[in-house]
């Protein structure tokens, strides 16, 4: 099993009850620091490519336009506007006889927090066909931030997800997560527009409503979305059930519910959409609306026709202004384990393929077209390139709202703090490593498969961790092992605490290190007990928690007094789980946070000063749509603070990734004393949605993936 399904299901064992306006009181005092995993994200990182839409495609025609810099995804091609050419540094840039530069505007993922930023491309000399890929490089760029950290025009904060951009003429239309949606379970996730020239900020989508995937039709009156209305988030991980609303650009009134299941829409012209949905046969297909010129806009006066055939998944489509030609897509066909942008000719109904026959083992994702669709825009590995820094660090800062706030993402799962603060353990499956705060010293401590780490508050060096298969069941062996990091003889380092044959796992010492608390499933359920720390179970074991449910993830705070942990036990079996409290003599249980009914919530570890705790849960629902994502088991998780008394929940990561296994350090680790240490290899690997793999109508054949 690889990291990335532990990490799934460490958030399907992953629940809060806090109300809205406790949101923002910062329950993360001064000097905070908070390091958390993200799942799958070291294996990818994306550039924008552009290819001409002729056919055959040349392989020396693709053009990397994003820098190499982060993750760089969701491109759209603008028609300047005068508004966004006054954003240029000097309006001379795009003189008449240059050669026309490239206008693009893209999503961008720059020291861990999404930016929307503008760049204009001035192409090289791409003529020699032994050019290899790496070696297309753009001349040179004017990059100019529309939303970020640099640009705060438009007053919203910092740290919040972006998505989507596209220009309707002096504004600009994108998603943002940086309202609470108030409930929990619920997506943060709404439309906004932003003046160019004002920076001023409108909400578009009404709230208690998340919209996703917003596209500005080509007068830029409308904007289309796909929205759930009312109805939200029920916890759907694969294709969502949303349908398509179209309203005025201008303020978001005059919304309509246009269409009943589908997602990512397109504009060919101001009456006439292009979406995906799951069609009856099961292949995930493209699909016409066309609106009624006049009278009255109701799903019942539109028009449906299904545009690509069944026998292969074709999705999120890409327009471009008046072109009833053809249209692009992403496709996934049966036998071929790569998902590709093709054109779909809508005279003849056939496909065009372009970049596999490109980049044939490589992803391609969400296309776009250029206004005169002489060029389609997409987003791929960035590949193995001359010189390209990588932005994959082994610890990399994430830039939040608050100074006094560092929040690390760290290449590894289950980090934990030695008691100074001097070293973190994390698990790389398999083995368990140690490494200093600043990034350097990283070893491994224990090669065999185990999942998450403890630090000794007493024994030097003493990590306690599980040692096998993650989410087993009951009667799977799992044992509580210790390792002595810095034992010369690896050999006698680890000291095995469990020897019962059961599921035993996340132990956490107490502070005193005479107890350890870990779940067993030694009854037949999963519940917590406590054992000697020195001895093992051999030396006493003590029951903390008895029922037939769940009860898992637990930490001891570091005052003594609580013992907080995961539990499915409001609704066995059900995979909700919520976050609980009880003393360790059994007394005082309670529920701390519940996110919503079916949620999930996870991993609860307290702070230094035990008032708090941090953990990962999907309170903030999903974030975009999953198609439209690299590959996560899970499109949700995000890493959350709260009080012990329940008030005071704030939202540390916006992204539409899999966040999960929080720690918080006992001191402050200043982002500027950690090395930049990158990943070594820039290799991209990641599988595409797992559920795109099946081919619906090949029955009983299996199509490998
Ligand atoms: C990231 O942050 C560092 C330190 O604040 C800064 O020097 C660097 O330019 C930032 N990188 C990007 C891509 O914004
Ligand atoms: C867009 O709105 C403007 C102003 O209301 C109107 O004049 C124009 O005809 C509209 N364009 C389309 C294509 O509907
Ligand atoms: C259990 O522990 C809590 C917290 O330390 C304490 O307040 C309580 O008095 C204890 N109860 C018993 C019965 O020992
Ligand atoms: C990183 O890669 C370079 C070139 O392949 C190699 O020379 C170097 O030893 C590697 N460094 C590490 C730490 O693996």
């Amino acid at each position: 099993m690889d990291i990335a399904q532990i990490l799934l299901f460490a958030s399907l064992l992953l629940p809060l009850r806090a109300s809205a306006g406790d949101y923002e009181n910062s329950n993360a005092g001064g000097g905070d620091t908070i390091v958390f995993t993200t799942l799958g994200r070291s294996r990818y990182e994306f550039d924008i490519f552009a290819l001409s839409t002729s056919h055959p495609p040349s392989i020396s025609g693709e053009l990397r336009i994003t820098d190499g810099e982060s993750v760089n995804f969701n491109g759209y091609f603008p028609s300047p506007s005068p508004a966004l050419i006054s954003l240029l540094p000097d309006e001379s840039l795009i003189q008449p006889e240059d050669s026309s530069p490239l206008h693009l505007i893209y999503v961008t993922e720059r020291n861990g927090t999404s930016s929307i930023y503008y760049d204009l491309i001035y192409r090289g000399d791409s003529d020699s066909k032994s050019k290899r890929r790496s070696m297309l490089e753009t001349t040179s760029r004017v990059q100019v931030p529309l939303l970020s950290n640099a640009n705060r025009r438009s007053g919203t904060t910092v740290n919040s997800f972006k998505d989507k951009p596209s220009l309707s003429g002096e504004f600009l239309v994108y998603v943002s997560t940086h309202e609470n949606s108030g409930e929990p379970r619920t997506s943060w996730t709404a439309v906004y527009s932003t003046e160019l020239r004002t920076g001023l900020t409108r909400r578009l989508t009404p709230r208690g409503v998340a919209d996703f995937s917003p596209a500005v039709s080509p007068s830029g009156n409308w904007t289309a979305v796909a929205s759930y209305g009312e109805r939200g988030w029920t916890g759907e991980v694969a294709e969502l059930s949303t349908d398509i609303y179209v309203f005025l650009t201008r303020d978001g009134t005059h919304r309509v519910k246009v269409v009943e299941h589908g997602g990512w829409p397109c504009w060919v012209d101001d009456s006439t959409l292009y979406f995906h949905r799951r069609s009856d046969d099961g292949w995930i297909s493209v699909y016409r609306a066309i609106l009624p010129e006049n009278g009255r806009l109701t799903t019942k006066s539109v028009t449906i026709q299904r545009v690509t055939p069944p026998g292969l998944h074709a999705f999120t489509p890409a327009t471009s202004p008046n072109n009833h030609d053809f249209i692009a897509v992403a496709t996934r066909r049966p036998g071929i384990d790569y998902r590709h942008v093709e054109l779909f000719d809508l005279k003849r109904n056939e496909f065009i393929e372009l970049t596999r026959l490109v980049a044939p083992k490589s992803h391609h994702l969400n296309p776009f077209l250029s206004p005169d669709s002489s060029t389609v825009g997409y987003h791929s590995c960035r590949g193995e390139a001359n010189g390209r820094r990588s932005p994959l660090l082994f610890l990399e800062n994430m830039q939040t709202t608050k100074t006094d706030l560092s929040l690390f993402r760290i290449d590894g799962s289950f980090p934990s703090f030695s008691p100074s603060g001097d070293r973190i353990a994390y698990v790389k499956m398999p083995g368990v490593y140690v490494v200093k705060p600043d990034g350097s010293d990283q070893r491994e401590v224990y090669s065999g498969m185990a999942f998450s780490t403890a630090w000794d508050p007493v024994r030097p060096g003493t990590v306690y961790t599980s040692s096998g298969p993650t989410f087993a069941t009951e009667r799977t062996e799992v044992d509580i092992i210790s390792i002595d990091v810095d034992a010369a003889d690896k050999s006698s380092s680890v000291r095995r605490l469990t020897t019962n044959g059961k599921n035993n796992a996340f132990p956490w010492p107490s502070p005193d290190g005479k107890w350890i608390v870990f779940r067993s499933g030694r009854s037949g359920h999963k519940n917590l007990y406590l054992m000697d720390a020195e001895k093992g179970e051999a030396g006493g074991l003590r029951r903390l928690t008895e029922g037939e449910w769940s009860d898992t993830m637990s930490s001891w705070s570091p005052d003594g007094e609580w013992i907080a942990f995961a539990s499915d036990r409001e609704r066995p079996g059900s995979g909700s789980f919520e976050l609980f409290l009880i003393h360790p003599n059994g007394t005082g249980l309670r529920k701390l946070i519940q996110s919503g009914s079916g949620g999930r919530t996870n991993h609860p570890i307290f702070s230094p000063d035990s008032k708090s705790l941090v953990f990962t849960s999907d309170y903030a629902g999903i974030s975009a749509e999953p198609i439209s994502n690299p590959h996560h088991f899970q499109p949700y998780g995000d890493i959350f603070t709260v009080k012990l008394d329940g008030s005071g929940l704030r939202r540390l990561t916006h992204n539409s990734y899999e966040d999960g296994t929080p720690a918080w350090a006992p001191r402050f680790i200043d982002p500027r004393d950690v090395l930049l240490r990158r990943k070594n290899d820039s290799s991209c690997a990641f599988d595409d949605c797992h559920w795109l793999n099946k081919s619906p109508t090949l029955k009983g054949q299996k199509i490998s993936c």
